[in-house]
């Protein structure tokens, strides 16, 4: 591909993404040309790039492009590569990892930017991934709402999902491992302010939310039920078709994701690196 040519960004929906077209992920960007996708990544808060034949080097050095990589602690690897998180299912199981609205590691103190997901290979059809964005979650609450949101805070965990005490690990089977390693809580703002684009954003997720800090379980369950299915609606979503060699680059901070899981009996491969990020106000 001719790397002179513009990069050319295509929104997606109304609510959240955009395609970057005119560009080859595994040759060198020029600082412009990085800027640009980094312009638009703050502003689409998800990016999707097609027909990216990139080896897992180019792979790691995009993402470096954007700070440190974060090992997952809970996934597999893909061989050979540390640095590279294996998201597989194959055609004899029958659950599928990232199947639910989430964003990663919200349960860690300083939760990752953003993560960079690579499809190997993709079902003939299905295996789509919906994306939410968050601040259209947060701009569409009451002012009423959003006041008595301010200040605050949830309770995240890694516990119930990658922990000795989920059933979802034990259903996924060896995809996921170190177990003894999810004992970490983590407090954020239900309300916070994008560290980059200065937006507000809801911040709670169906993933790894537990409760509203200082509040029981109970008491959180039926606000935080309204706050999903709002921030939820299909208005506030987008969806992605997935080829070998599709990339979706999402901002963990500003989206979440749900993997769809409607591909019994065929194999579905991506490759996924998640980039460091910042604490969150
Ligand atoms: C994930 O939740 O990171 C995986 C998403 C997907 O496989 O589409």
């Amino acid at each position: 591909m001719n790397q002179m040519n513009e990069i050319d960004i295509r929104p997606m929906s109304g609510a959240v993404g955009a395609q970057v077209c005119n560009v080859d992920l595994g040759a060198d960007l020029s600082n412009a040309q990085f800027a640009n996708i980094r312009d638009a990544f703050i502003k689409h808060g998800l990016l999707f790039f097609r027909d990216q034949d990139i080896t897992p080097e180019q792979h790691i050095a995009f993402a470096e492009r954007w700070g440190e990589i974060n090992i997952n602690r809970f996934f597999q690897k893909v061989d050979g590569y540390e640095k590279i998180a294996a998201v597989v299912k194959e055609p004899d199981q029958a659950v599928n990892i990232g199947g639910d609205w989430h964003t990663d590691h919200s349960y860690d103190d300083i939760p990752a930017m953003g993560s960079i997901l690579l499809a190997r290979e993709t079902p003939a059809v299905g295996g789509d991934t919906l994306f939410a964005c968050m601040y259209k979650a947060y701009e569409g609450l009451s002012d009423g709402l959003k006041k008595t949101l301010e200040g605050v805070r949830a309770v995240h965990s890694s516990r119930h999902v990658f922990g000795d005490i989920s059933q979802y690990k034990d259903a996924v089977g060896g995809r996921l491992s170190n177990a003894e390693a999810a004992t970490q809580d983590a407090t954020h703002p239900v309300i916070i302010t994008h560290p980059e684009s200065g937006r507000k954003a809801l911040y709670i997720n169906p993933g790894f939310t537990i409760h509203f800090e200082g509040w029981t379980p109970e008491e959180s369950f039926p606000l935080m039920k309204y706050l999903y299915a709002h921030a939820s609606r299909p208005e506030n979503t987008t969806r992605f078709q997935w080829q070998p060699g599709s990339i979706a680059f999402w901002d963990n901070r500003a989206t979440w994701h749900y993997a769809l899981n409607d591909y019994h009996g065929a194999r579905r491969e991506m490759h996924r690196i998640t980039i460091e990020g910042s604490p969150l106000n």
